[in-house]
């Protein structure tokens, strides 16, 4: 058997402990995604009970993160399926999301208690970070640590735990392993947040230049407003459905300003951060390998 099909029997198996049929059933309703935190922990640990354990609690927390997150954003769909609370109702995504939460709590529970301790730490990070997100939605947020503490918090806590659990089991050097997983994870989100620009609705899967509506300023806003001549302009459009001239404005002052260039070049940067972490340790090609095709791709 494929080793990612293994993880994911482990977490049907997981989930069949609960002895609850309707959880069963809302299990086969989730999409399992790209499993890059599977995948991370697989490459560094090996393929092992202990490893493939992790994966599934890790996978389970990130799926109950997702079902809770849909609630919160409202969304219909997630990686191209009806959303469970599209499907079902928010009540129905809240609780799937805390058996599946809590089953995971328990395994974990019982595994290597550093491991123990960072999966857990990070889960509360993720729950700070999704505030910080819905938080500054409020207003135009204009302080780049900011932006960098909540990605870090939202999405890159769970990427680093998981790097830095893998490796604990593997007896490697926790540490560069999990400056790997934060890098990578910082990196990412800088991505998705270029994407939504540089990207159409069909790629995406999801509407292009969704984030500044819904009053997400991130790193490539950030930047333009550092740099943008009327600054005024450009806050008269936060959270606006935008036409298309005033998506012509933005485009054509992202590209004057060199604030997109930029962007790339940072998580680019931030991508190289996490391969120079571990490109001395042995069996590193690819994860290496991993962080590269992320950051080598067409924006
Ligand atoms: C997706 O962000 C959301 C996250 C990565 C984290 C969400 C975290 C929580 C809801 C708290 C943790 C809760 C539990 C039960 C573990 P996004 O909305 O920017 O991305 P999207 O476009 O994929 O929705
Ligand atoms: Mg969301």
């Amino acid at each position: 058997m494929e080793v990612l099909e293994k993880v994911k029997k482990q977490i049907r198996n997981f989930v069949e402990v609960c002895s609850y049929p309707k959880a069963l059933e809302l299990l086969e309703k989730l999409s399992t995604g790209k499993m890059l935190r599977s995948k991370l922990i697989l490459k560094i640990a090996g393929e092992n009970e202990e490893s493939i354990k992790l994966c599934a609690v890790v996978e389970m927390i990130h799926a109950a993160s997702l079902l809770h997150d849909d609630v919160i954003d409202d969304a219909d769909t997630r990686r191209g399926k009806p959303s469970v609370n599209a499907l079902y109702d928010n009540k129905t995504s809240i609780m799937f999301g805390d058996i599946l939460y809590s089953r995971a709590f328990t395994e974990l529970s019982q595994m290597d208690k550093r491991v123990a301790y960072h999966v857990s730490n990070a889960v509360t990070e993720l729950s700070i970070g999704e505030m910080m997100d819905v938080d500054l939605t409020n207003s135009f947020n204009t302080s780049y640590d900011t932006y960098l503490t909540m990605i870090y918090k939202k999405t890159a806590s769970l990427i680093e735990a998981s790097a830095r659990s893998a490796a604990i089991l593997a007896n490697l050097d926790s540490q560069k392993f999990a400056n790997y997983g934060k890098n990578l994870g910082l990196a990412f989100q800088m991505i998705d947040d270029i994407l939504d620009i540089t990207q159409d609705e069909k790629t995406l899967g999801k509407p292009a230049m969704h984030d500044f509506k819904e009053g997400k300023v991130t790193i490539p806003y950030l930047y333009l407003y550092e740099r943008v001549e009327d600054k005024e302009y450009l806050k008269s459009l936060y959270k606006k459905d935008l036409n298309s001239s005033e998506i012509l404005w933005i485009k054509e002052q992202l590209n004057l300003t060199n604030a997109l260039e930029d962007s790339i070049k940072e998580a680019r940067e931030t991508g190289l951060l996490a391969i120079n972490s571990i490109k001395d340790e042995k069996n590193s090609s690819e994860l290496v390998a991993i962080m590269k095709a992320m950051i080598e791709r067409e924006f």
